[in-house]
């Protein structure tokens, strides 16, 4: 099997984009994420694969919860932003705006739908970690019930398939 033969395999699972909000302390961050879903119903335990190098992974280490935000489709442009660590400042990342949620991570206020979760247990792998976490809160904003979110396919953008450059 090609190396990339496996990637655009890989790329082909249909995946949602959306942000990550994770907090430590005074540190607040937003990341561009594919791999989320859901994987249990009681609990209701949702999982996401973050790189081992990414702030987001130390954030949701140290402050144990992270935010799942779904995106209005139309709105892909957010994602580029985000594909780096953001900047915090007046309430906003990058650019953005957010609100404490009840485990102190940051919800955007622009998500169609979000889900905060405490986090239940990490599996540890080489390049990403598994975080799995409990749903405690979750809602739309307004209107958000009816409009569809991003997808992977929506932008050019891809994510996955075998180690490379930067791992
Ligand atoms: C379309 C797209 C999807 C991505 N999906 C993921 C993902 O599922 N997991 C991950 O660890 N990084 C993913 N990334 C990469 C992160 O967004 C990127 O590494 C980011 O710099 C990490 O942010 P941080 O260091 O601010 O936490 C994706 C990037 C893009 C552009």
């Amino acid at each position: 099997m090609e190396a990339e033969t496996l990637n655009a395999v890989t790329w082909t699972i249909p995946n949602a984009l959306c942000l990550v909000g994770s907090r430590s302390g005074d540190e607040w961050n937003g990341m561009t994420q594919s791999w989320v879903t859901q994987v249990s119903m009681d609990p209701v335990l949702i999982a996401i694969g973050v790189d081992r190098k990414a702030v987001t992974n130390r954030l949701v280490r140290e402050g144990g919860a992270f935010s799942v935000n779904l995106w209005d489709r139309e709105d892909t442009r957010v994602f580029r932003s985000f594909s780096k660590p953001a900047v915090h400042e007046d309430s906003m990342l990058n650019g953005r705006p957010v609100r404490e949620g009840s485990t102190g991570v940051p919800i955007f206020e622009e998500a169609v739908a979000w889900l905060e979760c405490r986090l239940w247990q990490t599996v540890e792998f080489e390049t990403h970690d598994l975080f799995l976490g409990e749903v405690v809160d979750a809602g739309f904003r307004d209107g958000g019930r009816d409009i569809p979110v991003a997808r992977m396919e929506d932008t050019r953008m891809k994510y996955g398939g075998v180690r490379r450059g930067g791992h």
